[in-house]
């Protein structure tokens, strides 16, 4: 029957015809969901055949791989390489404001990194490792290939995301692909069955071009990264203090490249301002902004002024999707 632990089984089984016993996997790991729940799986077939990385692309949140890392390794055992690669991709984003060319740039540099990674594993093994993990669900797989011919476009014109696709193109990886026949909420009940922490399970989701597409313009300048991360820590912190963290879609903080005057203490400050998000949603497709309590608002706005040097004001967005799309590039 179509039960959760059948399904495990049966793909462990899939898993373990599939790969011969003398082959090895490879797997890129997000510290999202879904790429989570697809090495955990694969690990439970295959063992420590199966070599994860998780890259530091500098474009991750406040204490974000620390946590991840914790989480792969403490709770799930799971063999990870972690590659901080952090001076490359904000060495490439450099001078660099357009959205589309920050996804772009920053999916090439995944790729290069990732396929360093495989030619050291090879040179480690003495052999190509086979097979790559992706934990692309089934609505990945009908949107992103509409049938030829069938006069349908890929849902994902305006932005391009680069989570299906993009190898490394000498390595001739075949695919496996254990969620491709689940939804979402079947892979977190598969999580739940391989003790993936819950915490893990209902993180919000978060773009794989990360804070790249949440400070507007140069990700580069000042220390607007730091910035971010200090207040989207508050800001999050807040809600699930609050609560509210599991009936929220997704809240996150969005760096301004305008600054503007503010009075601290006796002294007159041309500091940046801040926007906060938090939308509810079925599917990101839609979205509809967040009603917080004036109270939750007022405590938050004076903690992250307060607390965040550089910070002299912040706003609220209250615009849902559409018109807007839930991150601001
Ligand atoms: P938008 O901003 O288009 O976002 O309303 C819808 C959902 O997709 C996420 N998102 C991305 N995810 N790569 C990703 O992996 C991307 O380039 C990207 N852009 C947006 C966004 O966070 C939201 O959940």
């Amino acid at each position: 029957g179509w039960n959760m632990e059948n399904i495990l089984d049966e793909e462990i089984k899939v898993i373990n015809d599939t790969v011969g016993p003398e082959e090895h996997v490879i797997c890129a790991l997000s510290g999202g969901v879904d790429s989570t729940v697809a090495a955990t799986l694969v690990h439970k077939a295959i063992g420590d055949r199966l070599h994860c990385v998780f890259v530091d692309n500098g474009l991750l949140r406040y204490k974000e791989r620390e946590r991840v890392m914790e989480t792969f390794e403490s709770d799930l055992h799971l063999p990870v390489t972690c590659v901080d690669a952090s001076n490359e991709f904000l060495d490439k984003l450099k001078g660099v404001v357009d959205p589309e060319m920050k996804r772009k740039i920053i999916g090439k540099e995944f790729i290069s990194i990732f396929d360093a990674f495989a030619h050291e594993l090879e040179k480690k093994l003495g052999r190509k490792p086979a097979y790559l993990v992706q934990g692309t669900l089934y609505p990945d797989v009908i949107e992103s290939c509409p049938p030829p011919g069938s006069g349908k476009t890929c849902s994902h014109t305006i932005k391009s995301h680069h989570n299906v696709g993009g190898l490394p193109k000498d390595m001739k990886l075949k695919l496996i692909e254990p969620l491709k026949l689940l939804f979402k909420d079947e892979v977190r009940q598969l999580g739940r069955i391989l003790n993936v922490p819950d915490a893990f399970l209902k993180r919000h989701p978060f773009p794989g071009p990360g804070l790249a597409v949440r400070v507007l313009g140069d990700v580069t300048e000042g220390n607007a990264l730091d910035i971010l991360r200090q207040v989207d820590e508050i800001f999050i912190q807040a809600i699930k203090d609050a609560g509210l963290y599991d009936s929220i879609w997704q809240a996150f903080a969005v760096f301004l490249p305008i600054r503007s005057v503010g009075v601290q203490g006796d002294q007159r400050t041309h500091s940046h301002v801040v926007a906060l998000r938090a939308v509810t949603s079925q599917d990101g497709m839609t979205a509809d902004w967040y009603y917080f309590e004036h109270k939750f608002l007022d405590d938050v706005a004076r903690k992250i002024c307060n607390s965040v040097r550089g910070v002299n004001r912040v706003v609220q967005d209250i615009t849902s999707k559409p018109p807007s799309t839930i991150e601001w590039e």
